[in-house]
């Protein structure tokens, strides 16, 4: 048996650890590994390299992804997808392992339709997965976050101001919600849930007002009110002096926590059974203690859905006003 594997779409620390593992789990059947770099964009290019143990060592707790990664336009199409699977059949690969977010696991679903055996593994610091409790790289980022937030309050207390702080998650809140909740945030503005910009500022007023020494705001990068926007009208019409922090690609890099590290070491191995076990077409996922397999079908085309209860506790924690 000889199969490869890939990293695909934004890189999720974790990831290295998911590639450690499908290797390592490989080599324990007495299979053969290939490492297709760059992503999709590799394979239509060929790139398919035999994968030794010596590519693995010291790699669990780096970011990033050793395999590198790319978003293809070319492998969104139809002609792009059936070029890719023609690829794998040249290097006569047996079973492909796509460790990627929803971008990668909808091509994953597309190379299954064209007969490839393709198991996918959930990497994505946003948490939009469908089909998982969480994501290789979740857990990193949203400390990544936390600490970013943490720091801002620091000088947000000393200085008496407000601070907007934008973090990732593409079109899901969920990175922002936590963030606010373990950092102690005044609020979240996140996709998921109207913005109620009045609402804010009366809130601030009335934490000005207690004497409180900050006012700090995390927003999701989708959210329909931007960080900019709400940092702006609280300048305009706030009691604290405002300030803007975008957290950005930091959420991406680091290495990766040891949650993350254990996740993407159990999908690793999980896969590699899936293949073991004649199963494709299909996704690892967490469900509580335990990981399943999810078929792709389902997978693909849906966001996993955020806890409304978590959000309504966000405020209630943060004493916002009815
Ligand atoms: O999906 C991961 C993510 O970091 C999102 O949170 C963000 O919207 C996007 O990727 C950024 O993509 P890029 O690295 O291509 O700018």
């Amino acid at each position: 048996m000889r199969i490869a594997v890939l990293t695909s779409g934004g890189d999720a620390p974790g990831m290295n650890a998911a590639v450690r593992a499908v290797a390592r789990t490989a080599f324990f059947q007495g299979w053969e590994v290939m490492a297709v770099s760059a992503g999709y964009r590799g394979l239509l290019e060929g790139r398919i390299q035999p994968m030794s143990r010596r590519h693995l060592g010291g790699i669990i707790h780096r970011g990033g992804t050793v395999l590198g990664t790319e978003r293809s336009a070319e492998f969104a199409t139809p002609e792009g997808q059936r070029k890719a699977a023609g690829k794998l059949e040249e290097a006569e690969i047996d079973g492909l392992i796509v460790i990627g977010g929803n971008g990668s696991l909808t091509g994953a679903l597309k190379l299954a339709e064209l007969g490839v055996n393709v198991v996918g593994i959930p990497a994505s610091i946003d948490n939009d997965v469908w089909g998982t409790d969480t994501a290789i790289g979740v857990d990193t980022a949203l400390n990544t976050a936390l600490e970013a937030i943490d720091r801002i309050k620091d000088t947000a207390s000393s200085h008496h101001r407000a601070h907007v702080v934008e973090v990732m998650g593409r079109d899901c809140g969920y990175l922002a919600l936590m963030s606010a909740i373990a950092g102690g945030a005044e609020a979240a503005v996140i996709p998921e849930f109207e913005p109620r910009p009045e609402a804010l500022l009366l809130f601030m007023k009335m934490a000005y007002e207690q004497g409180k020494s900050h006012f700090i705001v995390v927003v999701a990068e989708g959210a329909p009110l931007s960080a900019e926007e709400l940092h702006e009208y609280f300048n305009n019409e706030g009691t604290y002096d405002s300030r803007l922090t975008v957290v950005g690609h930091i959420q991406r890099g680091g290495s990766p926590t040891a949650s993350d590290r254990i996740l993407a070491s159990r999908f690793g191995e999980a896969a590699v059974e899936a293949l073991a076990d004649s199963e494709a077409g299909i996704m690892v996922g967490l469900r509580g203690e335990n990981i399943e397999r999810v078929p792709l079908k389902e997978v693909v085309g849906k966001n996993r859905p955020l806890d409304p209860g978590l959000y309504k506790m966000a405020e209630v924690l943060a004493e916002l006003p009815e």
